[in-house]
């Protein structure tokens, strides 16, 4: 079972992939975490990611492609995957293809960007665990603190308002061709991004249904 979630910046990926992970039982994999996680721990990835993803910019794909390889190879991908954030350049999704995997399905999460753009500002995540909370959709209990395990909650360095543009304007020109590259495969399914988290996990779900994915 591999799904792709394509779909813009804030567009609630990464809020369903984990819902999804749970229910499918097979992993997620965020290219946006890892690099994040390779920036933090400052490693030779992180030093060669930092200044596109401050700027907003794609980070050259052959490092990307690089790290998807070797993560799809480990026995937790066995069973299938949910890549939220890759691919996204047609560059990228030709190389999935050179590496001989099917996806079965590219489920497209679609919200304009007004809504993008509050939810993005809006967003805090969880230093130790990595929970997603919204200053208005989604608070948490305490004001900076996660519900779950009292960890500092952060604003990403991507999430300010100028970024956030830059980021939209790369996922129009580099991004959002690749909804007609994978209807070309038959395997676009659309959904509705507005509404609550469970109505669009609902969505996703009997969206994967007609693609013949079943929990
Ligand atoms: P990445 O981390 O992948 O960021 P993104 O695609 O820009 O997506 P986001 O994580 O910002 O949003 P999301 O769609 O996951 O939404 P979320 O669920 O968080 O990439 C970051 C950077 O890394 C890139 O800019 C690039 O530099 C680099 N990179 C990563 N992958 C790459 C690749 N393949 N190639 C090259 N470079 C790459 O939700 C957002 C907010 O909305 C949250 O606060 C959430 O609580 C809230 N929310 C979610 N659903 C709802 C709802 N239904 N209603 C109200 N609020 C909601």
């Amino acid at each position: 079972m591999n799904i792709i979630l394509l779909g813009p910046p804030g567009s609630g990926k990464g809020t369903q992939a984990k819902m999804l992970m749970e229910v499918y039982t097979i992993p997620q994999i965020s290219t946006g975490d890892i690099l994040r996680a390779a920036v933090a721990n400052q490693t030779a990835l992180g030093k060669q990611a930092k200044e596109c993803m401050h700027k907003g910019a794609l980070v050259p794909d052959e490092l990307v492609v690089r790290i998807v390889e070797e993560r799809l190879k480990e026995r937790d991908c066995g069973r299938g995957f949910i890549l939220d954030g890759f691919p996204r350049t047609v560059a990228q999704a030709e190389a999935l293809d050179r590496l001989n995997i099917k996806i079965e399905a590219a489920v497209n999460v679609e919200v304009g960007n007004d809504e993008l753009m509050k939810r993005l500002t809006g967003r805090r995540t969880c230093r130790t665990c990595g929970a997603m909370y919204h200053i208005y959709f989604n608070p948490p209990r305490r004001d900076g603190v996660c519900d779950t395990c009292n960890g500092e909650l952060y604003q990403r360095d991507d999430d300010k308002e100028e970024t956030i543009q830059t980021r939209l304007v790369v996922y129009e020109q580099q991004t959002n061709p690749l909804i007609s590259w994978y209807q070309k495969k038959n395997i676009v399914y659309s959904v509705d991004g507005i509404g609550t988290v469970q109505e669009i996990f609902g969505r996703i779900t009997e969206a994967l249904k007609k693609a013949g994915l079943s929990a």
